[in-house]
């Protein structure tokens, strides 16, 4: 057994982590190759994703890149190309990786995740932004759907991701042209919650980490999971549902949370739920 926490047993090349004020900062670190995923950004963000899973401290995630870009994408070089010469089972075992940090995991992460764009924003790297929760980017920051004009789809589960965070005609214009657009059109086509200018997009990033911190972590994954399986759902499957996922996060809620604010609101006239909280720590 190692006395080093999970987050020291990291090796930070490809990805470097650190938490400070319960946020988890998770950066793509190859600044040189734009924050290109290769196997390597791969098969260490899987064990990030354990690292911080079991980090306490670590209440919210935010992703960037090194340098200038967020990320320019799926390494071309070495994710596709030298991969073509790999065994069957090595280019399986990638894919699979890939789509487990960058969506099955990441989708349903046991705690907040922020987007934090912070530049150049390419084909697979729309996977991670729309997996995350929340996304803030700078205004300036260049998206692309560049897979069309190299003459190939948006595969991995690019399409689907943008399918779902997007409008038909938004999403189907970027799929189709592969234009570039910056940060101000992804937050009016909502593929963004907030585009602001460079020197703010830390500070912004902070405070909706912030917002988010002060709410009941177990009902906050709660809502998350709701949200990403009822849309695949019947009404009807969905409202059973929803009502088993109400009990079920009642009963794992260790602060009571339903209990308390139901309280403060009737009882002690304490809290009003239209104006914020109710008070978590009594
Ligand atoms: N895969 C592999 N290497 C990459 C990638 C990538 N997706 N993107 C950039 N690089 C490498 C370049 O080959 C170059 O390497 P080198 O120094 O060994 O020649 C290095 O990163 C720097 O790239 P430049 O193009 O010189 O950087 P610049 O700042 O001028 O341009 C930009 C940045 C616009 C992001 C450009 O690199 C680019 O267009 N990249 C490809 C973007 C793309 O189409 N991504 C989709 C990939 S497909 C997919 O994700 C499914």
């Amino acid at each position: 057994m190692s006395d080093k926490s999970p987050i020291e047993q990291l090796p930070q090349q490809n990805v470097l982590v650190k938490v400070e004020d319960g946020i988890a900062w998770v950066t793509l670190n190859r600044p040189s190759k734009r924050n290109a995923i290769n196997p390597g950004i791969v098969y260490e963000m899987c064990d990030v994703l354990d690292a911080i899973e079991l980090t306490e401290e670590a209440k919210c995630v935010v992703f960037s890149g090194s340098g200038d870009a967020f990320s320019a994408g799926q390494d071309l070089k070495e994710y596709f190309r030298e991969m073509e010469k790999a065994h069957p089972a090595m280019r399986e075992r990638l894919q699979r990786a890939n789509s487990m940090w960058q969506w099955r995991r990441l989708m349903h992460f046991s705690k907040p995740t922020i987007a934090m764009v912070n530049g150049w924003c390419f084909g697979g790297a729309f996977q991670l932004l729309c997996a995350c929760d929340l996304a803030v980017a700078d205004e300036d920051a260049s998206f692309g759907l560049s897979e069309i004009n190299w003459g190939i789809i948006p595969a991995g589960i690019v399409t689907k991701s943008v399918a779902m965070a997007l409008s038909q005609r938004a999403a189907l214009y970027y799929i189709l042209t592969g234009d570039t657009f910056d940060g101000r059109e992804a937050a009016k086509i909502g593929l963004v919650n907030f585009a602001v200018p460079k020197d703010q997009l830390q500070a912004k990033t902070i405070t909706l980490a912030k917002k988010l911190m002060e709410k009941n972590p177990v009902v906050l994954r709660a809502c998350k999971s709701a949200y990403h399986y009822v849309r695949e759902m019947s009404w009807d499957a969905s409202a059973e549902y929803l009502g088993a996922k109400l009990d079920q996060s009642k009963l794992r809620d260790p602060e009571r949370g339903a209990v308390k604010g139901m309280s403060q609101f009737l009882d002690e006239k304490s809290y009003r739920p239209g104006l914020g909280n109710y008070r978590r720590e009594d």
